[in-house]
């Protein structure tokens, strides 16, 4: 390990909002896992986010403890990567407060997340809908964050924390890292298995749109059985004109590390029910060993309560000092 990237800091999270899809582990948790030895890191459940939707309050709790099982059976090692609850870490609400009072309106009014999300829930637009960006850059800058691994989707918010880290900084003085997104290049977006051309889910009504991290072996390879294609007969990779099978084609890539090539090459000539049938088989493969991990781990509660408890105290003293350097500079009074 290199000493210099030893030191950088990773932060990156995960609503508890529902159970996680295969889109979480390809755009997310597998770049954690593999980043984790290399970077400092922090791994949050953001669950003062969640509640931008509205949330069965035992359900949240539920799901609270079922993600952070869901980290440690993805491989993060609870040893070296603190894992923590976003609700258990005062400093991101009051760091949120500080970082709105510089954020505009227009900037806010712009994010895509909130235009789409105000669609579907038209009886519930929020402000912390409307401010849940500022929200997520105050996650970020506590943290001192290099680099933060996320799906294509959360683009736009990493942008925005840049820019609020910029104009703070010279606003004042040095007082945040500039943090740079990691999106990798592939499975940065997983599409919907019945809607190709729109991003997979956890919150997708048809069941069969997603694929869930705890569906087993049978599920997962009917889901792909069904996953809406075209008529071409031809496994090819192309976004643009073939979403279906290419986003099929980057599952199988994910799961068997096969190039696209590769791939082109082993269909040739075959038709989608032995492709479907592979990709199946193959997704299977590659989430059993996760699921079956995670249904372990969640047996043990109380160690799960006691890696959550001494993750938000690791937490806590790195955020509390980035919070105290803002709340001097801002000018509040410190005894
Ligand atoms: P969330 O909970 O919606 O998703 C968590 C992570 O999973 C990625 N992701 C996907 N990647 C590829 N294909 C998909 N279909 C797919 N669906 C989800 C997301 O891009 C994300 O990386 N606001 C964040 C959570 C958050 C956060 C943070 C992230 C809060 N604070 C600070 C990074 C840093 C969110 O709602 O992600």
């Amino acid at each position: 390990m290199d000493e210099t990237t030893k030191q950088k800091v990773i932060l990156s999270g995960i609503q508890p909002s529902g159970v996680l899809t295969i889109g979480h582990l390809a755009g997310a948790l597998k770049n954690w896992v593999d980043l984790q030895n290399d970077f400092r890191c922090y791994y949050m459940i953001a669950d003062l986010h969640s509640i931008t939707l509205r949330q069965v309050p035992a359900e949240l709790r539920q799901r609270t403890i079922e993600t952070a099982a869901l980290f440690i059976a993805a491989g993060i090692n609870p040893e070296t990567s603190t894992l923590f609850v976003q609700s258990q870490v005062p400093e991101h609400a009051e760091l949120a407060w500080v970082l709105s009072t510089y954020t505009g309106f227009g900037e806010l009014s712009r994010m895509t997340q909130f235009k789409d999300k105000s669609e579907k829930h038209p009886e519930n637009i929020n402000a912390g809908l409307f401010t849940y960006p500022v929200l997520m850059a105050a996650d970020i800058l506590l943290y001192q964050a290099d680099l933060v691994p996320v799906g294509d989707d959360q683009k736009q918010h990493l942008e925005l924390t840049r820019n609020l880290a910029q104009r703070f900084n010279h606003y004042y003085s040095e007082t945040f890292k500039v943090p740079e997104p990691y999106i990798s290049k592939i499975g940065s977006r997983i599409m919907s298995l019945q809607e190709p051309t729109t991003k997979m889910s956890k919150s997708d009504p048809n069941m069969n749109a997603s694929i869930f991290l705890s569906d087993s072996n049978e599920v997962i390879v009917n889901k792909i059985k069904r996953a809406v294609t075209d008529s071409d007969a031809l496994i090819k990779y192309d976004e643009a004109n073939k979403p279906g099978v290419s986003n099929l084609m980057t599952l199988y890539h994910l799961a068997t590390g096969r190039s696209f090539a590769e791939i082109e090459n082993e269909f040739e000539g075959k038709g989608y029910g032995d492709f479907k049938l592979a990709v199946g088989i193959s997704v299977a493969n590659w989430i059993a060993p996760l699921r079956d991990n995670y249904f372990e781990i969640l047996k043990d509660k109380k160690r799960l309560q006691d890696i959550l408890t001494q993750g938000a105290e690791q937490a806590r003293r790195v955020a509390r000092k980035t919070l105290d350097k803002v709340y001097k500079k801002v000018g509040f009074v410190r005894f």
